[in-house]
């Protein structure tokens, strides 16, 4: 059964269509032993607001039609099965020891442990290989420059990812200054929603295109908005509305925006980062309508 979350924006309904077909006939082309195959059907499919695909899709539409398209399909299965991946690690007993992710058992309750964590191994190999396959490509028509370029920015995104885990970890009962957590946001969840804007730019501009860099700074704001919002979210939304448990980071202290310069403050910070996203927005006199409307649910989202 396939469970969506409740979202009111269209684009990203649209997005979650999209991406939910395309993730299956992604996992479709891999033959798994179970319980291996349940347990990443288990994380891949059942939830998700699919941010980073939603981004993916709506970056490109900056260039409607473009040919390469199915480049900027595969990088939305890419990014999303790294992004799952790392919840299914992010929520182990090694880590963040929790049960409860997108309103279902975490991968490793429902799956075991050792299932969970070679779940995630294998979806970093598969986003890999589809990322470099001709997927959704019937022409063949996606220069291998492209999916080059793609590879080496989800790889470095991938990198960081674990590099934030690592001091996300460390600063757990310990007291960080704001540069140190802005490193640890910009790693563990900043680079990855960065990509999912970067891998699109990179397959409708040429190289040294000045909307590239206009990306950039929209992602690099984006991202950090994202998880200064995960972080006050955590205080503020009931667990029923979140799919996982409210109140975690301050039962096990974690370093957060609110628990650094509180609530309020924290909310603010929000705003301002969604305030640099839509200015570097600005840039683009048109095809940036699906950009805005995904920034605006990112910053109104209540889960
Ligand atoms: C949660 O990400 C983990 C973070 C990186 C903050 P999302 O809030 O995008 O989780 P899903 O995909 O919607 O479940
Ligand atoms: C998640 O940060 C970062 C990654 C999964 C890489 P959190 O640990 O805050 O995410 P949630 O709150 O468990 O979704
Ligand atoms: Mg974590
Ligand atoms: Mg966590
Ligand atoms: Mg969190």
């Amino acid at each position: 059964m396939t469970i969506l979350l409740n979202l009111n924006a269209e684009v990203l309904q649209q997005a979650q269509q999209q991406i939910q077909q395309d993730l299956q006939v992604a996992l479709d082309g891999f033959s798994l032993p179970e319980p291996l195959k349940a347990a990443v059907h288990h994380t891949v499919m059942l939830g998700g607001k699919r941010v980073r695909p939603a981004l993916c899709y709506a970056t490109a539409q900056l260039k409607a039609n473009h040919p390469n398209y199915a480049a900027v399909r595969r990088a939305a299965v890419a990014i999303e099965l790294i992004h799952c991946y790392s919840l299914a690690h992010d929520d182990l007993p090694c880590m963040d020891n929790d049960l409860l992710r997108r309103g279902q058992p975490t991968c490793h309750v429902a799956y075991g442990e050792d299932t969970a964590l070679l779940a995630g191994d294998i979806l970093q190999s598969m986003a890999f290989e589809i990322l470099g396959s001709r997927l959704f490509d019937q022409m063949h028509s996606v220069p291998a420059a492209i999916v080059l370029k793609q590879m080496q920015l989800l790889a470095t995104a991938s990198s960081k990812m674990v590099c934030g885990q690592v001091l996300d970890l460390q600063a757990e009962g310990r007291r960080v200054d704001q540069a140190h957590l802005e490193e640890i946001h910009r790693n563990k969840t900043g680079a990855l929603i960065q990509a999912a804007i970067m891998m699109a730019a990179v397959t409708i501009f040429e190289t040294g295109d000045p909307a590239i860099v206009q990306l950039r700074n929209f992602g690099l704001a984006i991202g950090l908005a994202f998880q200064v919002q995960d972080d006050i979210l955590d205080i503020t939304a009931e667990t029923a509305v979140l799919g996982k448990t409210a109140g975690k980071d301050q039962q096990v202290e974690k370093s957060t925006y609110p628990a650094l310069m509180g609530l309020e403050q924290a909310q603010q910070y929000a705003q301002q980062l969604h305030d640099q996203a839509f200015s570097a927005l600005a840039y683009f006199e048109t095809g940036a309508e699906q950009l805005h409307q995904v920034s605006q649910f990112l910053l109104e989202r209540q889960s």
